[in-house]
């Protein structure tokens, strides 16, 4: 079996961030979410991994190489615009050829990993067979429906009425049977070809389809609330345990567990955690930060409570210079900057 990993795409939902690099290299944990999610197709035992990039091609495989760090082996294929999920199938037709794969998208989580899935899947051969979890609001997702014998009825992407509360995960099981059905569709309504409609094309025509509800931890990073939320996750399957990179000193402060450093970082009178990564190179000084991320090389000093936070790299905050500009601020394009609450 084969893997296809979506790396590409334009991370709108992720800015300011995605401004600056892809989404799929945003750091949970200090990995970037592209690393976990290779991490977890190596733990199904698949090592031929396919990634699609699309503008930040340079970036991502300046990340992850050739994959051996991790002990996969990465082939890049370059879409020049984000067609969507069934145009990438067409795209990597040649790097597939006629072996099974498992498709993931490059930006979400699960920890949980899908092993008996995959087992199932490997065992039964069904055309295609999809990973799906109950959500609250299905209707920004791909919805599964299912017949009462439990087999795939039918699948509708992003459906204003939805009929069930199945949501697909973004990880799906194919057989080289899936290549007729992406080279057969048309482009939706929002011009992209739809993985969607493709596994639709194959039940419409009497193809095996199957779908295992996931019951474990799933959530897309696609917005900066769910990337805290992955962070916290991740961390706590550190227990409260620190974890500080080489030359990274501590001086005069309190880290509450759970909390990961890079390497080279300087935390001086600063009382840290619980739930924060802290990238490479950092300064943090006079501080109090709890629930954040912060990338590498930035600088956060003396703001005395940041909870929910993310920094970007190389990003400075600190005491404005005078009483009269109490606030000074540089922001960035989509920025989101939340104060104090004024005093009355
Ligand atoms: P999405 O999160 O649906 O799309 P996006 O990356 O454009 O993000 P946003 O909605 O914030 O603008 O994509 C899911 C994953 O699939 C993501 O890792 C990007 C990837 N992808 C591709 O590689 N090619 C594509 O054509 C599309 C649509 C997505």
């Amino acid at each position: 079996m084969k893997a296809l990993v979506l790396s590409g795409g334009s991370g709108t939902r992720l800015r300011p961030f995605s401004y600056s690099m892809p989404k799929q290299l945003i750091p949970i944990a200090n990995r970037p979410v592209l690393e976990h999610v290779l991490m977890n197709i190596r733990d199904l035992g698949v090592t031929e991994i396919g990634v699609i990039v699309g503008s930040w091609a340079a970036e991502i495989a300046a990340v992850i190489g050739d994959g051996s760090s991790l002990g996969v082996r990465v082939t890049y294929i370059q879409q020049g615009a984000p067609l969507g999920l069934a145009h990438a199938v067409r795209l990597a037709r040649g790097f597939l050829g006629e072996d099974d794969f498992v498709m993931y998208l490059g930006d979400i989580m699960l920890p949980d990993g899908v092993a008996e899935i995959a087992a199932d899947f490997r065992a039964r051969r069904p055309a295609a067979h999809v990973v799906a979890q109950r959500v609250p609001d299905p209707r920004a997702f791909g919805v599964v429906e299912l017949g009462v014998d439990g087999a795939v009825r039918r699948l509708v992407e992003k459906p204003r009425w939805p009929r069930s509360d199945l949501a697909m995960v973004g990880v799906y099981f194919f057989t080289a049977a899936v290549h007729e059905a992406v080279a057969a569709i048309a482009p939706s309504r929002r011009g992209e070809l739809e993985i969607t409609d493709a596994v639709q094309w194959l039940v419409s025509r009497g193809r095996p389809v199957r779908a295992t509800e996931y019951r474990g931890f799933w959530k897309d990073t696609g917005r900066p609330d769910d990337v805290l939320e992955c962070n916290r996750r991740l961390l706590g399957e550190l227990g409260g345990r620190v974890e500080l990179g080489p030359m990274t000193r501590l001086v005069r402060s309190r880290i509450d567990g759970p909390v990961i450093v890079g390497a080279n970082t300087l935390i001086e009178d600063c009382i840290i955690g619980p739930n924060v990564s802290i990238g490479r190179d950092c300064v943090l000084r006079g501080t109090r930060l709890s629930d954040s991320i912060v990338l590498d090389g930035a600088s956060i000093l003396e703001v005395p409570g940041m909870s929910g936070s993310i920094v970007g790299r190389s990003a400075v905050i600190e005491p404005a210079g005078s009483e009269a500009a109490r606030y000074r601020l540089l922001v960035g394009d989509n920025t989101r900057v939340e104060i104090a609450p004024a005093a009355r």
